[in-house]
């Protein structure tokens, strides 16, 4: 073992990869405190993680029509994310081709053609260099335009979902995703779902894990961080958050399903269209749950949750990105979706309950991110690593798998497990090994 008095900035690549492999131990439930605040830790998954695998860019319904364009970040990098007018969607690296200018600075919009803002190149939204002002006088006609044209980025979606990435070689999207699917089609594949509003994005001082990490199998702490919901008679007792099933699927992926349900939290008139999109047994468990809470590996979470509003119960479905800015800091971007075809009332009120819950205005948010940068703060520093102070990740590691459940992958029985973050970092320490 590597001794702790060797600063991790001062040790060579392998050095650190194999002070992880030493330290970084899921099977018995120990996470070292320094994984959430340590800058070299930090730059190294980057690398790793973030430059090998997909990550989310936005969702389809985002850019409806052809011309139509997104900026979005991938892995650190501002990529163009454009529907051309043949209908295609495709990806950029949002750099001029000529002298790396970015090229497009606006969030969103809709445009065929992108000029650069420094010598003003022309290129279609298809990629093609398609002009350069005064090029057959100063290049004399000869400037290659086939090899100017933009630089293009994989991406591919699944169910509206698009993601991209900088792998040349990527396990495919679909395959990457793997079981875990049959859950995520609850949430963004039960009907046609549009996002509502631009994404909200926020600024918090937290490590980006503890974001993925919460959601991937944290239901434990709502009775006590969110205690407050329950004083407010909002969810009728402190082991409500219980109930239900933690499962989780290859690649780090996996979420916590609320049931049982006595009430149908999603729309009554959609009900053939959830059919046609869901199994009988995804329908059968959709009519049946309270709220679902996952993470996709590495930083992309999904929620379901509800409110009843009105005496009416009104889900809401979100998206949320904890984006890396730093070794202490990300942007939390929040994605509002709701079934296209739900009246105007119905997705008004989906947004009130979502607004009301999380968002930088929720009450769960604010909940959340104050104990996600107070847990920032105790990691970061030259103290838990020298010391080896580690968190306990062993909760429901004497607990055996239910075998009757509809879903795949690795399912328990009830919501209150550390078994979905012990995967997560299973995964994560395999790709910072690779
Ligand atoms: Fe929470």
């Amino acid at each position: 073992m590597i001794k702790p008095e060797i600063r991790l900035d001062e040790m060579k690549r392998e050095e650190v990869v194999e002070h992880l492999k030493q330290t970084v131990r899921p099977e018995e439930g120990v996470i070292p405190a320094f994984l959430l605040g340590d800058p070299t830790v930090y730059k190294l998954e980057h690398e790793k993680v973030f430059m090998k695998t997909w990550v989310f860019l936005g969702h389809e319904s985002e850019v409806p029509n052809n011309g139509d364009y997104l900026t979005r970040d991938l892995a650190g990098y501002s990529v163009i994310i454009a529907r051309a007018n043949d209908g295609v969607l495709r990806s950029f690296y949002n750099m001029c081709t000529h002298r790396g200018m970015k090229l497009c600075r606006a969030d969103k919009g809709n445009k065929s053609q992108f000029t650069c803002p420094y010598h003003g190149f022309n290129f279609k939204n298809t990629g093609e260099l398609i002009g350069v002002p005064l090029q057959k006088n100063i290049y004399g006609g000869q400037l290659d335009f086939d090899k100017l044209a933009l630089h293009e980025v994989t991406i591919d979606t699944y169910k509206g979902l698009i993601f991209g990435t900088w792998n040349d070689n990527p396990e495919p999207l679909k395959e990457f995703l793997g079981d875990f699917t049959w859950y995520l089609d609850m949430v963004v594949g039960r009907a046609e779902m549009e996002v509502l509003g631009p994404p909200q994005k926020f600024v918090v001082h937290s490590h980006w894990k503890i974001g993925a990490d919460n959601f991937v199998s944290d239901s434990y702490h709502t009775m006590v961080t969110h205690g407050s919901i329950v004083q407010l008679g909002m969810v009728p007792n402190a082991t409500y958050s219980k109930k239900g099933y933690q499962v989780h699927t290859k690649n780090g992926h996996g979420g916590n399903i609320g049931m049982p349900n006595p009430d149908f939290a999603f729309l009554e008139e959609l009900i053939p269209e959830y059919k046609k999109n869901l199994s009988p047994e995804q329908f059968d468990v959709m009519s049946n749950v309270k709220n679902i809470i996952g993470t996709i590996f590495p930083n992309l979470s999904c929620l379901v949750s509800h409110t009843s509003v009105k005496g009416q119960l009104i889900s809401n479905t979100t998206l949320r990105l904890w984006k890396p800015i730093a070794h202490d800091k990300m942007e939390v971007i929040t994605w509002f979706l709701v079934e296209k075809d739900a009246p105007e009332e119905w997705k008004k009120r989906s947004r009130e309950s979502y607004i009301l819950t999380f968002s930088p205005s929720g009450i769960f948010e604010q909940d959340d991110t104050e104990v996600f940068t107070d847990i920032t703060a105790t990691a970061t520093g030259v103290v838990p690593y020298a010391k080896n102070f580690n968190y306990n990740y062993t909760m429901g590691m004497h607990r055996t798998p239910v075998t009757d459940f509809p879903g795949p992958g690795v399912v328990y029985d009830d919501k209150f497990s550390e078994a979905g973050s012990r995967n997560y970092y299973r995964y994560w320490l395999d790709m910072m090994g690779r």
